[in-house]
């Protein structure tokens, strides 16, 4: 008898934990994150807690997530992808894998980030700007500091520069397009050809290359200027450079995923992500990128880009299908095998 109340009480029990939980997968999310994964954390915590929504949250990086939508684009799982340079978000918008929605809140950013949703006829949006760069283990490299792209052409970087692989991360399309646009493409070739001898390791995710250098494992770590800033804030031996002939930047972007299944939510994610106070929580998550709220505060340890010699990145051009597209298969033929 008391092991029959015991499975009857079991059994009331689990069926009320499934009530439970079918509730909740009616208010989840489905968030594609692209930033660093703390950050993803940090906002997907705040959200949940401010809107009872629950959030299912995957970290990938910009070139990874992009395919990962366009593979599921028959039966999309995601519903918004946060985060990530724009280029790739442009070409899920030019792609049409990801939906048209113009937020309240377009009238509170920057031109910038309304010029990236005007770009993809309302498909993405800036969230945040950072300028490309790189960074170095002050205790590794001696001599001359470090100061431009050619400087890290240099014999005494042999095997000692890190950079990751621009078909699954933004951070290295965004170097592989800004050089194309300051040398020219074929010279921009020749220049990744001659740095290959000095790279220890193509990675993944496009700020390793920094935490290696903030450990030791390398010496210098191609990344955006924020991600050098964010490991010397810590406390690790980096300096940041801005290259001396000139860099790109990006407009970290955010687009709502055509189809997903949790559309309403989506848009609740979306207006709130462009809110000043989301925007506020990246220093909590010690991300320093310009917010694109005009509003949000830009933390004092952001590089100032007013102060970086930055070229004019043609996001259109670098974010369309057929450019990003053919770019990455010359890296893939003339740098990636080698
Ligand atoms: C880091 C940067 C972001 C950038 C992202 C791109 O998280 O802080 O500003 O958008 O990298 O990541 P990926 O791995 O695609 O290069």
């Amino acid at each position: 008898m008391k092991k029959l109340i015991s499975v009857a009480s079991l059994t009331a029990a689990m069926s009320a934990l499934s009530i439970s939980a079918s509730q909740a997968s009616a208010d989840e999310l489905v968030l594609y994150c692209s930033v660093d994964e703390n950050w993803c954390r940090v906002m997907s915590e705040a959200f949940q807690r401010e809107t009872g929504i629950n959030v299912l949250m995957t970290r990938r990086s910009s070139g990874e997530t992009y395919a990962q939508i366009r593979a599921e684009s028959g039966q999309p799982r995601g519903d918004v992808w946060w985060g990530g340079t724009g280029d790739p978000h442009l070409q899920a918008a030019q792609e049409g894998l990801t939906a048209r929605y113009e937020s309240p809140r377009l009238g509170e950013l920057q031109d910038w980030a309304v010029r990236q949703a005007e770009a993809s006829d309302y498909r993405t949006v800036g969230i945040y700007a950072g300028g490309l760069g790189y960074g170095y283990n002050t205790r590794l490299v001696r001599g001359d500091a470090p100061a431009c792209w050619s400087d890290l052409l240099d014999e005494r970087f042999r095997d000692d520069v890190q950079v990751a692989n621009p078909n699954s991360s933004g951070t290295a399309y965004t170097m592989l397009a800004t050089l194309v646009q300051l040398f020219g493409e074929d010279k921009a070739f020749d220049f990744m050809r001659e740095l290959n001898a000095n790279i220890s390791q193509y990675t993944q995710s496009g700020s390793a290359p920094i935490r290696a250098a903030a450990t030791g494992e390398t010496a210098v770590g191609i990344v955006f200027m924020h991600d050098a800033v964010a490991q010397a804030v810590q406390g690790a031996p980096i300096a940041t450079v801005a290259p001396c002939e000139g860099t790109g930047y990006e407009i970290g972007s955010m687009s709502l995923i055509d189809g997903g299944p949790n559309p309403d939510n989506a848009k609740i994610w979306y207006d709130w992500a462009l809110s000043a106070e989301a925007q506020a929580l990246a220093v909590q998550a010690n991300s320093f990128q310009v917010p694109s709220n005009s509003g949000a505060p830009t933390p004092p340890e952001a590089p100032r880009l007013e102060d970086v010699k930055l070229i004019d990145y043609d996001f259109e051009r670098y974010g369309s299908s057929e450019v990003r597209t053919r770019l990455l298969q010359r890296w893939d033929r003339e740098i990636g095998s080698l």
